[in-house]
């Protein structure tokens, strides 16, 4: 059929430095100059061409599975799109930004480089569902990543565990001194929450891992395309089941960037821990001079920058999930622009983690902890009240009463101006009959944690069998 002339406004060719953008047919006028940057995501989304390249590549071997290339169309691409990856890796690939995006970057090049054949890689396909590919691909390369990365963290944790297996430190609650705990106990704490983002990294990971590519624009492809074919090509676990949530779905994002910001504040929590400690007012660490800054105006200052950088970035990687979610939220099926938003903090969020899971692992085992400092405080300020109330009840005294009893020991000596190692056994016999000799052995920081040997607790015991355990959890081939 013929197009109807109508009222046109006459075509304003875009300059010869720029391609025409493939829907030039539709289109009377060139875009807008700001708008054209407005749209563009080549800036952010060139990170993903391995996988855009990879997904082509397999598109064009299924299409010729399908007979809609011959062997040597399909080989062109192929050939040509070896080509295009070569471009990229070495940096020479000519990025056209007014081309909008990583796609089109490729699609065009590839066909500059074999002439007409590079038309029908598109064949069946649409940005759509190879967005969604891309971001698929890269996420379960990442991942792999950042689970190793956090393996390596965990593993300079439990090799300072292993060294701090008896040294005792004060436990709190609120900030006040509660018990005393030993210090492998405190790192450990953190290898087990490490394990845990590893284990929501590799869960997210085993979701995304479904083939959106047939999805087409929203409908499906309209080609006899073997998906699970393509589904093993590219190593896919399963295929997206319907083609509308496959292109407007962005749950694996969502995903690893909730498993991003719950393990970001973790990290945050014992960069805190770390600052807190490095202070003259604690004294228990002190960061080696390669992880710390000094001041720009006091000659005498050694701040702990990193562990703080790796504190605040905890905020970008709970912003970055919010406002993936919050794009999200509303959108009418199918695909909207508005999902292209999604790229930024899922790539701020896979960047600043990948920078923290640098930084940590050789701060970590540069540190110097203080254990001199920490044992002379671990038994201060009534630290071993509760193995006294304890000791009562090993008496048969019920809890209730011993806490009570206790309390009042600790108020007088709070108004002695004494600690409870320095009352004798007289003025605690005013307080309950019941103690006796052996209660100055109950009241020593050792017995209090070596009290403490149940599975998970304090006791040095306790905590050689979760060291092992961590250490097993740190084995490489479980990343
Ligand atoms: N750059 C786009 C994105 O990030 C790719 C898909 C574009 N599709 C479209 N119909 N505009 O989501």
């Amino acid at each position: 059929m013929k197009p109807r002339p109508g009222k046109r406004t006459p075509r304003k060719t875009p300059p010869s430095s720029a391609p025409a953008k493939p829907w030039a047919g539709r289109f009377t006028q060139s875009a807008d100059p700001a708008a054209e940057r407005f749209t563009a995501s080549l800036a952010f989304d060139r990170r993903l061409w391995p996988h855009d390249v990879t997904g082509s590549v397999a598109w064009a071997k299924a299409l010729g599975r399908a007979g809609l290339l011959s062997a040597s169309e399909r080989d062109a691409i192929v050939t040509g799109l070896a080509a295009v990856r070569e471009e990229l890796a070495s940096g020479t690939f000519p990025f056209r930004p007014e081309l909008e995006d990583i796609h089109m970057n490729v699609e065009r090049r590839l066909q500059e480089l074999i002439g007409e054949a590079g038309g029908k890689l598109h064949t069946g396909r649409s940005r759509n569902d190879q967005i969604a590919l891309d971001e698929r691909l890269y996420l379960k390369d990442i991942i792999g990543r950042l689970r190793e990365g956090l393996r390596r963290v965990q593993e300079v944790l439990v090799a300072r565990a292993a060294e701090t297996l008896e040294a005792p430190l004060p436990g709190y609650t609120h900030l006040q001194r509660a018990q005393p705990i030993v210090l492998a106990h405190h790192l450990l704490a953190y290898v087990f929450m490490l394990q845990r983002d590893r284990e929501r990294f590799r869960d997210c990971r085993a979701r995304a891992d479904v083939l959106p590519l047939g999805a087409g624009a929203l409908a499906g492809t309209a080609f006899p395309i073997d998906r699970e074919a393509l589904a093993k090509d590219l190593g896919f676990a399963a295929v997206s089941p319907n083609s509308l949530d496959a292109v407007s779905d962005r749950d694996y994002v969502v995903e690893f960037l909730a498993a991003g910001a719950i393990c970001g504040m973790h990290l945050s929590r014992l960069a805190a821990d770390l600052t807190l400690w490095a202070t003259a007012e604690f004294g228990f660490v002190e960061f080696s001079d390669a992880f710390a800054t000094g001041s720009s105006i006091m000659p005498q200052k050694k701040n702990p920058d990193v562990a703080e950088l790796i504190r605040g970035k905890s905020g970008r990687l709970s912003g970055n999930l919010v406002a993936v979610l919050t794009t999200m939220k509303g959108l009418p099926l199918a695909y909207n622009a508005d999902m292209q938003e999604d790229k930024e903090p899922f790539f701020d969020s896979v960047d600043t983690l990948e920078a923290i899971c640098a930084v940590l692992p050789p701060m970590l085992a540069s540190l110097t902890f203080h254990t001199d400092r920490m044992r002379r405080v671990a038994g201060e300020n009534f630290a071993t009240a509760t193995d006294l109330a304890d000791y009562l009840v090993r008496k048969g005294v019920p809890f209730r009463r011993a806490h009570e009893v206790v309390g009042r020991v600790v108020r007088y000596a709070l108004d002695e101006g004494k600690g409870l190692e320095d009352l004798g056994l007289a003025e605690l016999r005013r307080f309950s009959p019941l103690f006796d000799g052996d209660v100055k052995d109950a009241l020593t920081v050792e017995a209090s944690l070596r009290a403490r040997a149940v599975t998970g607790g304090t006791a040095p015991a306790a905590v050689r069998r979760a060291l092992a355990q961590a250490r097993a959890l740190t084995g490489q081939e479980q990343s």
